[in-house]
């Protein structure tokens, strides 16, 4: 059986906000990671990211200046999945299709050696159905990181139909040694905290459409009323609506109309304003926000 002191190479497939949160937080606990896009530029934006988060955690004192230089060495990036071959864990960040996801587990289960076990970062899409993409159905499990991944608590543990008890504590551990707290999630459709999550931002975006209130007082409403950081619209721009209108249009086909994604989502989707990362979304950003 695998455990912690297995794992020196850390692979982080997809270098976009979560994977580069992921690549950072276990170069941060003392992992080589190797991380890998499509594209050189997708990695090298990664790299800048990573860059501004340190920097604003050495400010915070929550990360040593003299750290910052060898987090960064620690992390090399790529664009080939066959340097996988020398990797010890693998976590998956990469975009929330499901085609896209079984390919990329076919891939690395022909890359990476046998037994190590591969994670998915996915929101809501099902372990079961990517681990059987795999011939190593027993190591594949879900690791859900919550954006933005340096500063968020939490990881949700996935437990797919056929993840070994192994796995699973395995991705406990790791997720504990990068400073989280875990918690356990059945393979359902957006397991705990996107189940959750998800209808309460579209019932957010449905009041605003209907008038109830203005997105301000919403967000107000909310943040006073039941004490969380952000209101449902700002957490909307914050996830991306994009990725809030993926996870909303799984748990729809999954688990029926009480999850149908609210209709201005779909529109603002449409008409590119994603949120936080295009400038626009319930809100307008500038540079420093
Ligand atoms: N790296 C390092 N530090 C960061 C950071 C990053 N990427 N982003 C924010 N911070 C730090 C700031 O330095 C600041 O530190 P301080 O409070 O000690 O000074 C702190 O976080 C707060 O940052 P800001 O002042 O810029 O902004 P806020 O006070 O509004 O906090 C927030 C930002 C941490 C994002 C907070 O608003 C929050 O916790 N929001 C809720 C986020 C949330 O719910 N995330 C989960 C979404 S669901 C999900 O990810 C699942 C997926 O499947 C959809």
């Amino acid at each position: 059986m695998r455990d912690l002191r297995d794992i020196d190479t850390v692979g982080v497939v997809g270098a976009g906000t979560m994977g580069a949160g992921i690549a950072q937080v276990a170069a941060t606990a003392g992992y080589d990671v190797l991380m890998r896009d499509v594209e050189a530029e997708f990695v090298e934006d990664a790299f800048d990211r990573i860059e501004d988060s340190l920097d604003r955690l050495v400010e915070k004192g929550e990360v040593d200046a003299d750290d910052r230089g060898a987090i960064l060495d620690r992390i090399v990036g790529t664009t080939d999945l066959a340097d996988f071959s020398q990797t010890d864990f693998v976590v998956e960040a990469a975009v929330e299709n499901m085609d896209v996801k079984r390919d990329v587990f076919a891939e690395l289960d022909e890359e990476v050696p046998d037994g190590v076990p591969l994670a998915t970062n996915t929101s809501t899409l099902s372990i079961t159905t990517i681990a059987a993409a795999t011939e190593r159905e027993d190591r594949v499990v879900g690791l859900h990181f919550m954006n933005p991944v340096p500063v968020m608590k939490g990881v949700e543990v996935v437990v797919g139909e056929k993840t070994s008890d192994e796995a699973v504590d395995l991705a406990h551990d790791f997720a504990e040694d990068l400073g989280k707290e875990t918690w356990e999630s059945d393979d359902k459709p957006g397991f705990v905290t996107n189940r959750i999550l998800m209808p309460w931002i579209n019932e957010g975006i449905r009041a605003f459409d209907e008038g109830v209130a203005s997105k301000e007082d919403i967000d107000k409403g909310m943040k006073l009323g039941t004490n969380v950081p952000m209101g449902p619209l700002e957490l909307a721009d914050h996830i991306g609506l994009d990725i809030c209108l993926d996870a909303s249009e799984t748990l729809h086909e999954e688990l029926g109309d009480r999850y149908k994604p609210a209709y201005l989502l779909k529109r603002k989707v449409d008409a590119g304003d994603l949120g936080k990362k295009t400038g626009k979304g319930f809100y307008e950003y500038d540079e420093d926000s």
